[in-house]
């Protein structure tokens, strides 16, 4: 199907009738306001990819970005860039920009580290800020490294933490009481695409005098979030996903203003100190947000990630989240009338609001069958035991990519092209 001509592509649909056809996709295509935007990215040709959920696309600016700070400023003024160029402002200053897309005011996010460093910072510093209280709220289906920094946490500390863990989302309000030092959570499910109501959740733990942290490692940059207006404590999130930060890019922590100055580092790094070129053997931590900083900022992924944070501010959140639902809707209303009769069972919520910027289904066959398609290049991927995850990037994927995505998926399972050995040999990442 993917080597059809066009024309031919829109005659030979597999869906019913009274689908959305290729054509409407991509009249839909025709008043996207994000058109633009895709041409901001460096896509291989006719491939569809699906997976920026995981690593995002590379935009067209970061390259040279990289390449300035390499060659212009470490290459031509060594030492003297970390005056010259600001390089030691770089986590407050990305930080600041990503700050925009998710809600947080200029000194309450920094990007650094990993997602699952800051998460320790974080939960570290909510357990100090609780110290009478201890079981920490989450969800057994939450992304493994979090449960697994909180049992290494608890470990080290030795004072009898535990989790709490909710088997679903809808008991996780439920779980939470008057010894909750901190609700832990995953905003959008990396399986399901499940979107927790921040703002109900935040509150929720509030009246019982607990914590929140957000992970919003499939949020930033693909829905509104508003940190700030939710009343939210901490949250961590990624930087290589819908933020577009390349390869292992850096991750970004928030602390509420409000618990700065209270905010006990676990990691008593040099440059989370006061005057770090004191040298001083007491520590002494920083103001503010500083003090989460622990090490010597990673310059050349913090300029890839800065490019890539830089492409999604010149476009409106508002347009990516409407766009990032109808293209996840495109596809949910091609797949699920014929879904029982491919043996697939939809993992993700029917409603589109309720949902992050994936739609995922059930299958037994879904590693072989994300091979598959892979092979056709269309690039989604899989998630044990059985699900096959697509996520759209609102800024580099079109409508009519959703369509042939849907389509190419059908005749994948109708024609049995998964079932092959071959496909099933299971890379180191999936
Ligand atoms: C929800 C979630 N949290 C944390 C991580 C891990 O982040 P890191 O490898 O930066 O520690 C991921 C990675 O995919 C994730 O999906």
């Amino acid at each position: 199907m993917e080597h059809m001509p066009e024309a031919s592509r829109d005659r030979h649909s597999p869906f019913p009738p009274d689908a959305p056809t290729r054509a409407d996709a991509k009249a839909m295509d025709a008043r996207d306001p994000l058109a633009g935007a895709r041409d901001q990215f460096r896509l291989p040709q006719g491939l569809i990819y699906l997976d920026g959920n995981s690593l995002g696309a590379l935009p067209r600016r970061a390259p040279d970005r990289v390449f300035e700070v390499m060659r212009l400023q470490w290459g031509e003024d060594l030492i003297a860039g970390w005056t010259r160029h600001g390089w030691m402002d770089l986590p407050l200053r990305v930080g600041s920009k990503i700050g925009e897309l998710v809600g947080a005011p200029d000194g309450t996010l920094v990007a650094c580290d990993t997602t699952t460093l800051n998460l320790y910072k974080l939960l570290a510093a909510a357990l100090a800020e609780r110290p009478d209280r201890r079981t920490v709220v989450s969800e057994r289906g939450n992304f493994p490294t979090d449960l697994y920094v909180a049992e290494g946490l608890f470990r080290t500390l030795g004072q009898g933490h535990r989790l709490k863990l909710a088997d679903r989302a809808e008991d996780v309000v439920a779980a939470i009481d008057t010894d909750t030092a901190a609700v832990m959570l995953t905003q959008v499910d990396y399986r399901t695409g499940a979107l927790h109501d921040m703002d109900a959740v935040t509150k929720a733990a509030h009246d019982k005098g607990a914590l929140t942290i957000w992970d919003l490692a499939h949020s930033a940059g693909a829905l509104p979030v508003d940190l700030a207006g939710t009343d939210a404590d901490y949250a961590v999130g990624c930087g290589y996903k819908y933020l577009n930060g390349g390869p292992g890019a850096p991750a970004f922590l928030y602390v509420a203003r409000r618990l700065q100055a209270s905010f006990v580092p676990a990691l008593q790094g040099w440059l989370g100190h006061a005057r770090p070129f004191d040298f001083d053997p007491a520590y002494v931590p920083a103001e503010g947000i500083g003090r989460t900083i622990v090490s010597t900022p990673s310059v050349l992924s913090l300029a890839a990630l800065e490019a890539g944070v830089d492409t999604l501010r010149s476009w409106r959140m508002a347009d990516i989240r409407a766009k990032s639902e109808a293209l996840t809707e495109i596809f949910r209303i091609l797949i699920d009338p014929l879904a029982e009769r491919l043996g697939l069972t939809r993992a993700s919520p029917r409603d589109p609001a309720l949902r992050g910027s994936q739609i995922c289904y059930r299958h037994p066959e879904g590693y072989a069958i994300i091979q598959a398609l892979v092979e056709r290049r269309i690039v989604g991927d899989f998630r044990a035991p059985d699900i096959l995850r697509f996520g759209f990037a609102p800024l580099y994927l079109r409508h009519v990519d959703a369509w042939d995505a849907a389509a190419n998926l059908v005749d994948v399972i109708e024609t049995r092209a998964y079932d092959d050995p071959r496909l099933r040999v299971r890379a180191r990442v999936t």
